[in-house]
């Protein structure tokens, strides 16, 4: 009998770590059936001779709600080798949806009013799981989402009856798929929600062993502060902690990354805490007059009344409209904008920690996105790792994948072994590399062969292949911790996990 798939002779670097060896790998239906010698052929034979076959990446950080229903082949992601994404995150969900008119910002990043079509998270996954797409999904529900269909005024902190209703909208999300909660207090219509308004939430996301992952509240000068607010929160609502794109976003933090990183490691020993960030040092989000102090250059990446400005620099828009960078800002939006404001020191300190996982954080919907949306990847396994030796090549495969799944709970997945789930990426380690730039950001990596996803084809030659084989991903429900009263001291939720 044949085997479905095979690859020959791949260089195998399993996502564990472990050094590479040369094997062939056989696959039926959805899952690797054996690596190592393969006596048998398959219906179809892939000679990598040399290659790399690793685990399929995992997007950790992705606002790509939608791009998965409007653009299933996931072509900004499956040319990097990414098979798994995390959607929802900084607290901005496609669902639910129960508010009139259009959408706050920063819930614009994902689209307009006829684009939030999903009043419960059950209609939303539903979708997802009928239409399909190339990549799993592990989505989150995020809590902008959920003040905007609850409270008529996000300025202010929400009622206990409201808390309520929150509630119920996070009970119905998670019943229906949801991994867990995202926030985004750093942004204006989450700013007023303090730890009293998100830790109850989180207590309904412990029930169902879901994770919280936020958008702190400052990346500049409260950057230490914004970190404690977090893990308050988490320890509060008893669930697991991801720190999203970790970064020291302003001169005034700049090289404090080491401070930070000691922080999260104390924290960690006691507690589930992770982090990704992007390999980047610019960020990019919604136009913000507020906030263009902290950044040294600010390119705009779409504007609503000006669509013909993306991609220009905002310094030089002002100097053609005879006014401040503020006001040109205020004009252009709803827009959004890539912010120069972090060192490159600081990247590598966090890019290179053993605890920091990877995610894009790409925009799908920017007219001119930051290149991170199809660079993320092959520029650290190209760049950072080959160019530059930062670290070892399985070092930097393990936190694409053995370590994100730990910390998602995605069964099965992360690691290339006998018996696991058939989510490989097939590479060239000499040639990998990122092609998005500033300039030109959507342009799809070099040296990235093929990628499979739970057992099917869904890039080769340098394309799509359009199949569908992605599924919506639940949690393994391992980390139940128990709520924890506030501020306490005590660590026994070490002995839970
Ligand atoms: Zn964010
Ligand atoms: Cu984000």
């Amino acid at each position: 009998m044949l085997h479905d798939l095979v690859i020959r002779e791949a260089l195998v670097i399993d996502g564990t770590g472990a050094e590479p060896f040369v094997a062939d790998i056989a696959i039926d239906g959805d899952r690797v059936v054996r690596i190592g010698a393969v006596a048998r052929s398959g219906h179809r034979e892939i000679v990598a001779s040399g290659a790399a076959a690793s685990p399929g990446f995992i997007d950790v950080h992705t606002h790509d709600d939608r791009l998965a229903l409007i653009a299933p082949a996931m072509e900004p992601k499956v040319s990097q080798g990414i098979t798994t994404i995390v959607t929802g995150n900084c607290g901005i969900s496609l669902s639910p949806r129960r508010w009139n008119g259009e959408p706050l910002a920063p819930l614009t990043l994902l689209g307009g009013e006829r684009d939030f079509r999903y009043p419960t998270f059950s209609s939303y996954s539903a979708e997802l799981r009928d239409r399909g797409c190339a990549v799993n999904v592990v989505p989150l529900v995020g809590h902008t989402a959920l003040r905007a269909s609850v409270l008529d005024d996000c300025g202010r902190h929400a009622r206990p009856d409201e808390i309520r209703a929150m509630e119920a909208l996070v009970d119905e999300a998670m019943a229906a798929g949801a991994i867990g909660l995202s926030s985004g207090v750093y942004y204006p219509p989450a700013a007023a929600a303090s730890t009293d308004e998100i830790a109850p939430l989180l207590r309904r996301v412990a029930l169902r062993s879901g994770i919280y992952a936020t958008h702190i509240r400052d990346e500049g000068d409260g950057l230490m502060a914004s970190l404690d607010e977090a893990l308050d929160c988490a320890r509060q609502g008893g669930v697991p902690l991801q720190i999203s794109h970790l970064k020291c976003a302003s001169p005034k933090v700049w090289g404090l990354s080491g401070k930070v990183l000691a922080r999260i490691e104390r924290e960690a020993a006691t507690y589930p805490v992770g982090f990704d960030v992007y390999p980047y040092e610019a960020s990019s989000t919604m136009l913000r007059p507020d906030r263009l102090a902290d950044a040294t250059r600010v390119m705009v990446s779409w504007s609503q009344p000006h669509p013909d400005k993306a991609g220009q620099d905002l310094a030089e828009i002002a100097r053609c409209w005879c006014c401040s960078p503020e006001e040109a800002a205020s004009r252009l939006s709803p827009g959004g904008g890539i912010y120069y404001k972090m060192q490159e020191r600081d990247v590598r300190r966090i890019l290179t920690h053993p605890m920091g996982m990877i995610g894009s954080d790409g925009l799908p919907h920017d007219t001119h996105p930051h290149p991170r949306l199809w660079g993320t990847f092959p520029r650290i396994l190209g760049h950072y790792v080959r160019d530059l030796r930062l670290m070892p090549l399985v070092e930097a495969v393990r936190k694409m994948t053995s370590l994100p799944a730990a910390a998602f709970g995605l069964m099965d997945r992360g690691v290339l072994r006998e018996g696991a789930f058939a989510d490989i990426s097939l590479f060239d380690p000499l040639k990998i590399a990122d092609t998005a730039t500033f300039e030109v950001p959507a342009s799809p990596a070099r040296g990235i062969d093929t990628v499979i996803a739970n057992g099917e084809v869904v890039w080769a030659l340098g394309r799509p292949t359009g199949r569908r084989p992605g599924r919506v991903l639940a949690r393994a429900a391992s980390r139940n911790l128990s709520p924890r009263p506030r501020r306490s001291s005590a660590v026994n939720a070490a002995t839970a996990l």
